[in-house]
């Protein structure tokens, strides 16, 4: 009888507790959230509270699909430190922050954003876990969401991509296995290289990739269209490129998950009056859409023995084994290709884009156009025409699938010798020979034109150079929106040059600060006259510096020409470079681990912008600690893009005569034979980071002992086992130490000898933003660092640089 009393008060008390834990979708200040209590969002979808994976013990805060009868975790907030008792208690401070803590030590916090008067944390119907101030009337201004940092899940309305103007990816990273939630190594998220496509990486190798968007789809994944559950978008615009879905009908729910175990990305659904989740989809779903299984213009079909097939036009480079099903050696051109006397396509259909590392891409091209131009650029092996961006590719193709039904894949049409009969191949080269002499004919005529009309503006007089200026850029196919200053208004601004305003003096000219009519503080930089940069390269490196805009790179806001003289006009950073904090026996306790980790990030994120994001790709060359500044929050911000020089799409190194770039920070391969690619920018990148960490000039090393610069230092601690005595004692007892090693880990990776054993800078951001394994690092390229140093001498100044910048160099965009 007892018994059943109190079972019945039992049973009252938990359906009490739950309705009133029902009604509660938010936290506020004074509110916490214990292990035991959950909040659940309004409609009832999701709950948030704490729970133990599989077989485990530990606790997690987590949101999972709340009245399903087998609980389905869809976010984790402590992934990588469990809590091992029921006392995690979550909370909101005022600051904006959630925190999770056990006994007054926190487990897991987000970011403080700005002062809130009023922050509140809110699990949403959608599944996504807010913060927002709740005195702010718009109910959708998110000061934090765990949208932005998925787990293994995505949910409808999430967005897996990157964001272009700062350089943020969200992706998915799989459980280590049923009992763990912290990270394994298989994520899913935006490939950057070159077109953007989703793709599937184990720890930093691609596993399987999507192929390109074709508007209705991805080449690489079968047409599900026209599926009854959800509608899918990939988004590529200049500020975000991500991949989201919907649910077409709210009863019946969906979401993807990644499976470390079995190594797959899985959909799954479940309809309101079923109990289980079913499997929709299961990516890779077959050996083909594991990434390139077939080598070299090797063309994957499923429905074909061997699974492997030659492109047409192709044979296999080693018969003998490619018949004893070792594909590696890929394919080879049947006949020799001879672009002179002009090449044919042909077309594959219904297949998966190869893979793009160096593609070339114009957005407003019709096919013919596109057609024309591969055949007139011989390394140009495949072309692709996407709603009107024209797509080439360049060497050889790689990773294409082949389907077999009309819906699914793209065309593609591939480069082979012209088999057709000679005479109509001689005909169209005639043709082509009469229309590129017309064509040549019209644009030299043209230009005598530009000329004369151009050294006509000339000589009116400097008064107009304004003008000029405009007026001749709209005559060019963008328009540029950039402020240009009058003379006199930077004279005022900056006392006529003077002395005072100073801020630094390079190769190539003088930087100067100054503040504008309305208050504005600005950075002059004054070219010298002497670094020989005619109107129309200036006006090229103007127009290229404008284009780039990160939340990393310093931000150009104008120009001025005046005569001779050219002038850019920068925001000015009031808290000067990075070397003047971290090379600074005081100034450097300011910059706390945390916020040089920020920095690193920043960096690495900018760097990143440069080099891929961009639409222009750039190689730095020049990366140091001076040429990184500091706003007023400490947002590093990379300066100096007059060493910047562009590269083409299908050229991502080059050899140059004139070495530009300070000793101490180039790849040894840069140093000694002038090659740079952006793989000598992540060497630099890897010096700075060194230099972060320890507090310590690469030069300062060298001029006490010619065989100990920075990296030999922090390697030879590595080998020894005790990485951490590289870093600054003061960080190391009070920064985070296993992020602190990471990035160790990281510097050396990225000064490794060899160029392409280096990481590519999407992999630091990768590596920066999560926990997986990192490779080991190789003997670093510190063996050519024989030759004395001559790093820069003065501090912290915009624009200082060294005497080894020898030229501007000039700038070309694509
Ligand atoms: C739980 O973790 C704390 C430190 O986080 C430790 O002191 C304690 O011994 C652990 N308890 C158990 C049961 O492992
Ligand atoms: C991955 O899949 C395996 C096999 O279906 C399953 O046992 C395991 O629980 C899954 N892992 C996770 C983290 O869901
Ligand atoms: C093709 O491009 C246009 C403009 O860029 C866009 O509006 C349209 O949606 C695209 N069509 C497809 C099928 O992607
Ligand atoms: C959604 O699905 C339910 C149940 O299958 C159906 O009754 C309803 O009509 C559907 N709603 C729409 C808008 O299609
Ligand atoms: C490979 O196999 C094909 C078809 O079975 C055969 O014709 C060819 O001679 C083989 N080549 C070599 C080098 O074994
Ligand atoms: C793209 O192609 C169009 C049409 O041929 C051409 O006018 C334009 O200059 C090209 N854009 C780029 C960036 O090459």
């Amino acid at each position: 009888m007892e018994m059943c009393f109190y079972f019945y008060i039992v049973c009252c008390f938990l359906i009490l507790f739950s309705k009133v834990s029902t009604a509660i979708d938010t936290i506020s200040l004074s509110e916490s959230l214990t292990d035991g209590t959950t909040l659940v969002s309004n409609d009832g979808s999701f709950a948030l509270g704490f729970f133990s994976p599989g077989t485990s013990n530990n606790r997690y805060l987590g949101i999972w699909y709340h009245s399903k009868p087998i609980q389905t975790v869809v976010w984790v907030a402590n992934r990588i430190n469990p809590i091992n008792d029921s006392t995690g208690v979550l909370k909101i401070e005022s600051s904006g922050r959630i925190v999770l803590q056990i006994r007054n030590t926190a487990v897991w916090s987000t970011d403080t954003t700005a002062s809130v008067e009023n922050p509140v944390l809110q699990l949403l119907d959608s599944g996504n876990l807010v913060v927002r101030n709740g005195n702010d009337g718009n109910p959708e201004n998110y000061l934090w969401q765990s949208f932005d940092y998925p787990s293994d899940t995505m949910l409808p309305g999430m967005k897996i991509g990157v964001d272009l103007r700062t350089g943020f990816a969200r992706r998915l990273s799989a459980w280590k296995n049923w009992d763990d939630p912290s990270p394994g190594d298989l994520t899913y998220g935006v490939e950057l290289e070159g077109i953007p496509q989703m793709g599937l990486r184990k720890g930093l190798q691609k596993y399987s990739l999507s192929g390109l968007w074709i508007g209705n789809g991805f080449s690489g994944i079968r047409n599900v269209r026209s599926n009854p559950i959800y509608d899918y978008q990939f988004v590529w615009n200049e500020d975000e490129v991500y991949y989201i879905f919907s649910l077409k009908n709210k009863s019946v729910m969906s979401r993807v998950v990644l499976n470390q175990t079995e190594s797959v990305r899985k959909r799954y659904t479940l309809k309101a009056d079923t109990r289980t989740w079913m499997l929709f989809s299961i990516r890779p779903s077959d050996n083909c859409d594991k990434y390139i299984v077939c080598g070299p213009n090797g063309n994957c079909d499923n429905n074909e023995l061997p699974v492997c097939q030659c492109l047409t036009g192709f044979r296999p480079r080693w018969p003998e084994r490619w018949n004893s099903s070792d594909y590696s050696g890929g394919c080879i051109h049947s006949k020799p290709l001879n672009c002179q006397r002009g090449d044919a396509f042909i077309t594959i259909s219904k297949v998966r884009s190869p893979d793009i590392t160096n593609p070339w891409v114009n957005k407003t091209m019709n096919i013919k156009e596109c057609r024309a131009q591969c055949l007139r650029k011989c390394s140009c092996m495949a072309y692709a025409n996407l709603n009107f961006t024209c797509v080439m590719w360049s060497g050889n193709l790689v990773d294409i699938k082949q389907f077999q039904s009309d819906s699914d894949g793209m065309d593609l049409y591939i480069r082979v010798p012209a088999s057709e009969s000679e005479l109509k191949k001689k005909a169209k080269v005639k043709l082509s020979i009469i229309v590129a002499t017309v064509i040549a004919a019209l644009l030299g005529f043209l230009s005598v034109v530009c000329y004369i009309r151009r050294s006509r503006r000339k000589s009116k007089g400097e008064s107009e150079d304004k003008n000029v200026y405009n007026k001749e850029n709209k005559d060019e196919e963008e328009d540029l929106e950039l402020a240009v200053f009058g003379f006199r208004t930077i004279a005022q601004a900056t006392d006529t040059f003077s002395f005072r305003n100073k801020l630094g003096q390079g190769g190539f000219g003088s930087v100067y600060k100054g503040t504008l009519a309305n208050g504005q503080e600005i950075a002059v930089k004054r070219l010298s006259k002497s670094s020989g940069q005619g109107l129309n390269e200036f006006k090229t490196e103007v127009k290229l510096i404008a284009k780039l805009q990160h939340r990393n790179l310093v931000k150009l806001l104008g120009c001025c020409i005046h005569g001779d003289e050219r002038m850019l006009v920068y925001e000015y950073m009031p808290n000067r470079s990075l070397d003047s904090f971290i090379f600074d026996q005081t100034k450097s306790k300011v910059l706390t681990w945390s916020k040089r980790f920020r920095i690193i990030c920043g960096i690495a994120r900018g760097l990143l912008y440069l080099h891929q994001d961009s639409r222009l790709r750039i190689i730095h060359r020049d990366l140091k600690s001076s040429n990184v500044l500091l706003d007023s929050e400490m947002n590093p911000k990379i300066s100096d893009f007059g060493l910047a020089r562009t590269f083409g799409g299908d050229q991502t190194e080059a050899n140059t005569n004139t070495i530009v770039g300070t000793y101490g920070y180039m790849a040894p391969e840069y140093a000694t034979d002038g090659l740079f690619s952006v793989k000598s920018d992540v060497f630099s990148f890897g010096i700075v980071l060194l230099e972060v960490i320890s507090g310590r000039k690469n030069r300062g090393f060298y001029h006490t002992n010619i065989s100990s610069n920075l990296i030999v230092h922090a390697w030879r601690l590595w080998t020894e086992g005790k990485p951490s005595d590289a870093a600054d004692d003061f960080l190391v007892e009070t920064g985070d130490l296993p992020e602190l090693l990471r990035c160790i880990h990281i510097s050396l990776l990225c000064v490794q000898q060899h160029p392409e054993e280096r990481p590519s800078m999407s992999s630091v951001v990768l590596m920066l933003g999560s926990h997986n394994e990192l490779p080991l690092p190789k003997q670093p390229g510190f063996l050519y660092y024989n030759k004395p140093f001559e790093a820069d001498s003065s501090p912290g100044k915009e624009g200082s640089s060294s005497r080894n910048e020898i030229s501007l160099s000039l700038l070309e965009a694509r």
